[in-house]
């Protein structure tokens, strides 16, 4: 499949007033400044479809791109972002909890790691959280042309062991930059395949 369009559609703090379920849907999810936003930008083709900066933070709704008429990518907020407040942080949970809980048409999460630093334990939590509740994701490793590929694959099999201590098996996995667009393909078909099995609710 070619993303041939990709239009913003609205930011939300509450599931009621996302788009109709209709449509397939993935989320993008992951630390803050990960690379969620870069991520979905690459995978669009555009610069500036989702807001990015370099400090922490910046995304701070439920966040709906509709693809080619036919299916939503989603960018959260990020996690586990240092300065944030404890009441901060608990409406963050009580936002995404509902919705990763709720949405009827969210086919599969994008859980973004960063491919450059050892498993962080925040990263581990909100994997089990997701297993708890039986929601299916995908691992999408970020920042690969930052470090010499080698290093990159050594941190990932450090990271893929530290799973293995809490995990049986891991589950797909893509590695990716946004920055040369390393994974995009490889995104780009997996959504694919799964956009195949919606049915509309
Ligand atoms: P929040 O919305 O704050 O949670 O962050 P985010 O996860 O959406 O991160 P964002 O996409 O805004 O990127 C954070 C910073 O990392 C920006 O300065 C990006 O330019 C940079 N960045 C993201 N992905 C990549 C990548 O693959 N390679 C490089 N070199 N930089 C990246
Ligand atoms: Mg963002």
């Amino acid at each position: 499949m070619l993303v041939k369009t990709a239009r913003f559609v609205i930011s939300n703090s509450v599931l009621e007033k996302c788009p109709p379920p209709q449509l397939p849907e993935f989320a993008f999810i992951g630390r803050s400044n990960v690379g969620k936003s870069s991520l979905i930008n690459m995978l669009t083709n555009h610069k500036k479809l989702a807001k990015t900066s370099s400090t922490p933070g910046k995304t701070q709704l439920i966040n709906h791109f509709i693809i080619n008429d036919t299916w939503y990518l989603v960018d959260l907020p990020g996690y586990g972002y240092a300065r944030s407040s404890k009441k901060d942080r608990r409406a963050w949970k009580k936002m995404i909890d509902n919705y990763l809980l709720k949405r009827q048409n969210l086919m599969c999460t994008f859980v973004l790691i960063d491919s450059r630093i050892p498993l962080q334990k925040i990263d581990l939590e909100f994997m089990s959280w997701m297993g708890t509740h039986q929601l299916p994701f995908v691992i999408v490793y970020t920042k690969t042309d930052k470090l010499a590929k080698k290093k990159i694959q050594l941190n990932i099999e450090a990271i893929q062991k530290g799973l293995l201590n809490y995990w049986e098996t891991l589950p797909q996995e893509f590695i990716t930059s946004a920055e040369n667009g390393a994974g995009k393909d490889e995104i780009i078909g997996f959504i694919d395949e799964i956009n195949e099995l919606f049915e509309k609710p």
